[in-house]
């Protein structure tokens, strides 16, 4: 505004001493439509008709929103507290009735009053957060087992737990005791130290694969850090091509590396006791016949000591998946 009125003065000087300012204001006159600060400055100030009660003195955080990304000055998108709790204008009312002071149009916590419904809430944050990764929110796993935004999210406190590496789990955690468990086995992937986290793997906020898994399919998933698995190879392992999981479980197993069974039962479960002839297969294998199966005599890898290309070999004689 000082800046315009000193435009003015200049003009009207300009004007007096004769000199036509039309030129001079038609291209530097300042644009009067509001700044994405002068937004943001009067969301702030539709905020203080809040933040005059709820101030530092509140136990729980309440003002260090304005260390976050939604309290960031001069973006004009962010948002003032009505934006997420609703105008209120009955709380702001007050004890009108001598009821007590009702409840703000949102309530995303169980304290003084009960929360919003699930759907509700994660209904104010999807009024800015449609998209992107959210895209698939509706009809999501979570979105239809009523898991608000906020159920993983905390929007007060600059440190967000979910969305840092080393402590994701322990919100994923609070709801999925499997997984926790899971983490305990023998083998597992890096995720207690945070070199692999569920997001990794798992978009939370919906899919358009299975299990919320990141890409389509569970393999095209592997393959965003187990690329060399992709393959083409010359000889392919048909489950291999089929799904991971056929063998492997992500989570976590007390047989490495993440099998689901043991060989020789892991691959008898699809092979039926191969070799049942009790004749040693293939002719780089000379001398006695097996009692059982090769496993059982050949102990250790089992199967694997021979097949030692267990998801496909790309050796000119790798038939049989060898190498
Ligand atoms: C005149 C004072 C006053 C104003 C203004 C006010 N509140 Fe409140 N608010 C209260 C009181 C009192 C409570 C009851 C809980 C407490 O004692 O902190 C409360 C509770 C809340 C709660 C629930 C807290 C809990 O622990 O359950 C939320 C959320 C809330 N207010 C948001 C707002 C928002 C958003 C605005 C602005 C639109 C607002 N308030 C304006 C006095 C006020
Ligand atoms: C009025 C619009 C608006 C509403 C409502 C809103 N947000 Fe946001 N949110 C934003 C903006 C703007 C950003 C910053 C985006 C950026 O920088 O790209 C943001 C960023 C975020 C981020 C990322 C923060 C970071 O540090 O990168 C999270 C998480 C988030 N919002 C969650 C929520 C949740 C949960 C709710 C509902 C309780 C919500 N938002 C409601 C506008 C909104
Ligand atoms: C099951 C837990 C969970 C739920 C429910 C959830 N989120 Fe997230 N959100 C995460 C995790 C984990 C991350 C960090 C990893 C990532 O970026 O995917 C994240 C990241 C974000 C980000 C910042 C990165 C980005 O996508 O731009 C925003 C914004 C966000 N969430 C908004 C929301 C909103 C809005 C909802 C509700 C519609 C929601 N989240 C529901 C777990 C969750
Ligand atoms: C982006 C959405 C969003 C905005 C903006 C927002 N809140 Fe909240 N508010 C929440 C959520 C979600 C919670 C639940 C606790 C948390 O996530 O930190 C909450 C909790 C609260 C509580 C209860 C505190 C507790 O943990 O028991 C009060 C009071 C409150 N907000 C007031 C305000 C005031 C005042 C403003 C403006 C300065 C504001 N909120 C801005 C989403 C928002
Ligand atoms: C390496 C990738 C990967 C990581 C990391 C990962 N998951 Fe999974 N998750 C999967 C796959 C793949 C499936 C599907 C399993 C199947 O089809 O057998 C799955 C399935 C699930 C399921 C559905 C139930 C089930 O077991 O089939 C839940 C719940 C789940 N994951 C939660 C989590 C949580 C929580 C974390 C973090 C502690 C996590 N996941 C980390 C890949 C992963
Ligand atoms: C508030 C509880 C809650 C939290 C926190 C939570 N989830 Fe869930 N999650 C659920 C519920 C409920 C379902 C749907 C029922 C089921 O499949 O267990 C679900 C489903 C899933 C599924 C799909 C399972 C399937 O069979 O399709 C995956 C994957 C998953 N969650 C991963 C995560 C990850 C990763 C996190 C942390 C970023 C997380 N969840 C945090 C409650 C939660
Ligand atoms: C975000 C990257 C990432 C994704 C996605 C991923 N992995 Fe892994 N995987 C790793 C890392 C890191 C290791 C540990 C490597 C090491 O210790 O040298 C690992 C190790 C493994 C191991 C060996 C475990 C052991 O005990 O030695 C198997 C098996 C495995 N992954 C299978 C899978 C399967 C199946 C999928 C898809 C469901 C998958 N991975 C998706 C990163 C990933
Ligand atoms: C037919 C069963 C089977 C299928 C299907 C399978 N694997 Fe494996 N995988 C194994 C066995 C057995 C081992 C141990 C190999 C060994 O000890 O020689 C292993 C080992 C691994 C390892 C750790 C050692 C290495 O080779 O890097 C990774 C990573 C791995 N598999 C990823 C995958 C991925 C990704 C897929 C899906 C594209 C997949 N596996 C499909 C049986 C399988
Ligand atoms: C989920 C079922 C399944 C599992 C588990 C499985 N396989 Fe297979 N395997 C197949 C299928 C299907 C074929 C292709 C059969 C065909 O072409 O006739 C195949 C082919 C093979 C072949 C090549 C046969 C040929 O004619 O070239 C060998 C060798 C083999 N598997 C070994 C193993 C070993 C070793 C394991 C255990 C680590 C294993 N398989 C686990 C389903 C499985
Ligand atoms: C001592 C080495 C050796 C061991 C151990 C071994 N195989 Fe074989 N296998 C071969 C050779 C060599 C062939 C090639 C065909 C032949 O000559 O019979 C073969 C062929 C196969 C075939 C394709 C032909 C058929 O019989 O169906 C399958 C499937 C197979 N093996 C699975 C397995 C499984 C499963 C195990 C573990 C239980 C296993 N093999 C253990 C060497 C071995």
């Amino acid at each position: 505004m000082k800046i315009f009125k000193k435009l003015l003065v200049i003009s009207a000087v300009l004007g007096a001493i004769g000199v036509a300012p039309f030129a001079f204001a038609q291209n530097n006159l300042p644009d009067l439509t509001p700044t994405k600060a002068d937004v943001a400055k009067a969301a702030f100030k539709e905020d203080a008709k809040c933040t005059k009660c709820h101030d530092e003195s509140e136990n729980a955080p309440i003002l260090s929103i304005y260390q976050t990304k939604h309290g960031v000055k001069g973006d004009s998108r962010t948002p003032s507290c009505t934006s997420c709790h609703g105008q209120s204008d009955k709380h702001l009312a007050g004890d009108k009735d001598g009821k007590g002071r009702p409840s703000p149009d949102f309530v995303f916590k169980k304290g003084v009053y009960d929360k919003s419904p699930s759907q509700e809430r994660m209904g104010q944050c999807q009024n800015c957060h449609k998209g992107e990764k959210r895209t698939n929110w509706n009809g999501s796993q979570h979105q239809v087992n009523d898991v608000a935004c906020n159920d993983c999210h905390v929007v007060h406190n600059p440190v967000d737990k979910v969305r840092v590496k080393k402590t994701q789990t322990q919100v994923c955690y609070t709801c999925h005791k499997e997984q926790r468990a899971d983490s305990y086995k023998t083998s597992t992937h890096p995720i207690e130290v945070g070199k692999v986290v569920c997001s990794d793997c798992h978009n939370p906020h919906g899919s358009a694969g299975p299990q919320l898994l990141k890409k389509n399919t569970l393999n095209e998933t592997c393959f965003l850090c187990h690329a060399e698995k992709r393959g083409p190879v010359l000889f392919e392992h048909q489950p291999v091509v089929e799904n991971c999981a056929n063998c492997h479980t992500p989570h976590g197993s007390n047989i490495t590396p993440l099998l689901k069974d043991r060989p020789p039962f892991l691959c008898d479960d699809c092979h039926d006791k191969p070799h049942d002839s009790g004749k040693l297969p293939g002719p780089n294998v000379a001398g006695k016949p097996f009692t059982t199966s090769p496993s059982s005599s050949l102990m250790g890898r089992a199967c694997m000591n021979c097949h030692t290309m267990v998801h496909g070999s790309n050796s000119p004689a790798g038939g049989y998946l060898q190498r």
